[in-house]
């Protein structure tokens, strides 16, 4: 019998239960035991690992967050922490694992992978930026929650004539607020592939005003040069100069802890329960995403060495938009 073991990792994102239950539902179908490790990394790291049934799983498909826990686990990114990992897999006979979470997770999937362990990864982060996947777990549910704070500061922003800003997460990447502020028609959008510097933003804003808007809406990545602190405040030191001022609103960790939509739940019970058929096929060192709305694996190591590429057309779009 084949024991493995399954962990989410990183940030939590919603859907990464609905992964867990896949992956151990698909895998006790294989007649194998499945163990479930706490908070990521640091838990493989001290061996704590639990055998899941398939009882065990039920009703957490609907939950957010991860039933396992997470961690970020700095002592895993060297390789005494990943050599400790090993150890611990050896000591419980656990021959392959799957790792659910987001690019970092997956670069520690690789890791392992190259010591010739069995890993396949899963993606998931509500950041979207690992390559590999057009979409990964739990970003549809966050891109919701944004659209729904951006939907309602649009009834009050109309209201009283106001300018706003919404800062989304993300990280690095401007995905998020690129597609939120697309689909609740922000009139600016500034992510971190393509900055827009405060004065252009103002001027858009203005402009806005100008063709007659009753409300002007910027959406912001919070891994912006001008993130929602520093644009504030070049609106607060030029309040005179430009004439108006932004109200703003940090979306923050709200943005991860959604009950995981229909989507989510779909892909990541596909997701998982793919990473774990590729494991029954004997294939590793792989990454399972989405392609062209396909299920499709990526070898870890180009999921860890290739940086996943924002459609530059849909920021042009979106200021076609908001004529
Ligand atoms: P996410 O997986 O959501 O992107 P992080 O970037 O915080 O989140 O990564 C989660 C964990 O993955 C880290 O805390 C660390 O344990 C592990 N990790 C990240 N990068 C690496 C790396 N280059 N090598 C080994 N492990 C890594
Ligand atoms: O990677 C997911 C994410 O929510 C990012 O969007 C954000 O920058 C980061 O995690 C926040 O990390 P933490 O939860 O450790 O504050």
């Amino acid at each position: 019998m084949k024991r493995i073991g399954v962990l989410t990792s990183g940030g939590d994102a919603p859907g990464m239960n609905a992964a867990v239950r896949a992956v151990v539902r698909t895998g006790l179908h294989e007649e194998w035991q499945v163990f479930g490790i706490r908070r990521g990394y640091e838990g493989l790291i001290s061996g704590e690992m639990i055998p899941l049934s398939a009882r065990d799983v039920g009703g957490i498909m609907q939950q957010g967050g991860t039933m396992l826990g997470t961690a970020r686990c700095p002592e895993f990114e060297t390789g005494q922490g990943q050599q400790k990992a090993l150890g611990a897999c050896e000591r419980t006979d656990i021959d392959a694992l799957v790792v659910i979470g987001g690019g970092g997770s997956q670069c520690g999937a690789y890791a392992l992978a190259q010591t010739g362990f069995p890993v396949v990864g899963v993606a998931s982060t509500i950041d979207n930026d690992v390559y590999g996947t057009e979409v990964s777990i739990g970003v549809d549910t966050a891109l919701n929650i944004a659209l729904e704070a951006i939907d309602r500061l649009k009834v009050t922003a109309s209201s009283l004539k106001r300018a706003f800003l919404v800062e989304v997460m993300g990280r690095k990447c401007g995905y998020l607020a690129l597609m939120a502020g697309i689909a609740g028609g922000a009139e600016v959008i500034v992510i971190p592939e393509f900055e827009t510097d405060p004065e252009e933003v103002a001027t858009e804003l203005r402009a806005a005003y100008e063709r007659g808007k009753a409300h002007a809406l910027v959406v912001v990545a919070e891994g912006c040069r001008y993130n929602a602190e520093r644009m504030t405040a070049f609106f607060q030191e030029n309040r005179e100069r430009l004439g108006f001022q932004l109200r703003v609103t940090t979306l923050g960790h709200v943005q991860r802890g959604g009950v995981p939509t229909a989507f989510d739940r779909l892909l990541a019970t596909r997701l998982g329960s793919a990473a774990t058929d590729a494991l029954a096929r004997g294939a590793h060192g792989v990454m399972m995403g989405l392609q062209r709305g396909e299920i499709a694996a990526t070898p870890l190591a180009d999921v860890a060495s290739k940086q996943k590429q924002l459609d530059e057309s849909l920021l042009k779009l979106s200021g076609v938009l908001a004529a």
